[in-house]
């Protein structure tokens, strides 16, 4: 078993780890990252604590759209290098699966990545994969990174523990250092900011939300174009409202009636 002590963000990736694993393990799963479930069964830590096993739905179905506008990125730009900010746990790499001239880099804190050598000690052996030990904030990270071919920046569940001083600055060092690119990335409005004690994984972590936008167009600021943007009640498929249950599929609906509130978490995608 590997023991985790972590607290603050760090700790918020046990929480979507969670999220994903009880996903695969239901019925009809919207992700089905088994690999998150077994990562789970190794690691030591009380899973309960952050939050509730009915948030695994939204943190299932927030990954799968990630997932998709990603893997709609990586097609459409093939050889891509892929920085995947703020990684946590998280087993993209495995679900989107590229081929091995993708250079893919998972960016996270040290302690992160160490634990993320302990659950798969084979990503060090797999082709076109590393792992950057580093805050995202401390930009020499950057020049470790071959900078010859387009880039596809995913991240999720980062932006909104990132100061908006952090966020211009990484986001413009990616832009000028790559030749063209796309991003993909959740992020949370003010109010989502506002509201931030009232979510449990954030209080109960004991960290801190800073970065909040309304209008997603303001990223042209930053040097990127919006392309499509989906707030909280498109995060669900067609394909998938259907497995979301009864109660979930009505709160989903009734989210529409709240635009402010349906508008707190919203994923974007954006080029350059
Ligand atoms: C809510 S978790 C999301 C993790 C993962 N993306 C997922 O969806 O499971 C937030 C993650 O952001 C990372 N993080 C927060 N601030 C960071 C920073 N300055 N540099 C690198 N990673 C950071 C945390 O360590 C944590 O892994």
């Amino acid at each position: 078993m590997v023991r985790v002590q972590l607290t603050g963000a760090k700790e918020t990736m046990l929480a979507t780890l969670w999220g994903r694993a009880l996903d695969s393990r239901s019925a009809q799963p919207i992700l089905g990252d088994s690999a998150a479930d077994e990562a789970l069964g190794r690691l030591d830590y009380d899973f309960g604590k952050l939050m509730k096993p009915s948030m695994a739905l939204s943190v299932a179905l927030r990954a799968k759209s990630i997932d998709a506008w990603a893997r709609a990125a990586l097609e459409a730009q093939p050889g891509a290098t892929v920085l995947h900010l703020g990684c946590g746990l998280d087993t993209r790499v495995f679900r989107l699966d590229p081929p091995p001239e993708t250079r893919w880099f998972d960016v996270d804190f040290p302690e992160i990545a160490e634990l993320r050598h302990q659950l798969w000690p084979e990503l060090d052996e797999r082709p076109g994969y590393r792992m950057i030990a580093s805050s995202v904030t401390e930009l020499g990270w950057l020049d470790e990174v071959p900078a010859d071919r387009p880039v596809v920046v995913v991240a999720e569940g980062l932006t909104m523990y990132l100061r908006e001083t952090e966020i211009e600055a990484l986001i413009r060092r990616i832009v000028e250092r790559f030749p063209s690119g796309e991003f993909v990335f959740d992020l949370f409005s003010k109010l989502g900011i506002k509201a931030q004690k009232l979510n449990p994984v954030v209080r109960k972590s004991g960290s801190t939300l800073y970065w909040g936008l309304d209008d997603s167009r303001e990223l042209e600021r930053y040097g990127l174009e919006l392309v499509d943007e989906h707030n909280a009640t498109q995060f669900a498929s067609e394909e998938d409202l259907p497995k979301v249950g009864v109660v979930p599929r009505l709160q989903l609906k009734a989210l529409r009636w709240f635009p402010a509130v349906n508008r707190m978490g919203r994923i974007v995608r954006c080029r350059f």
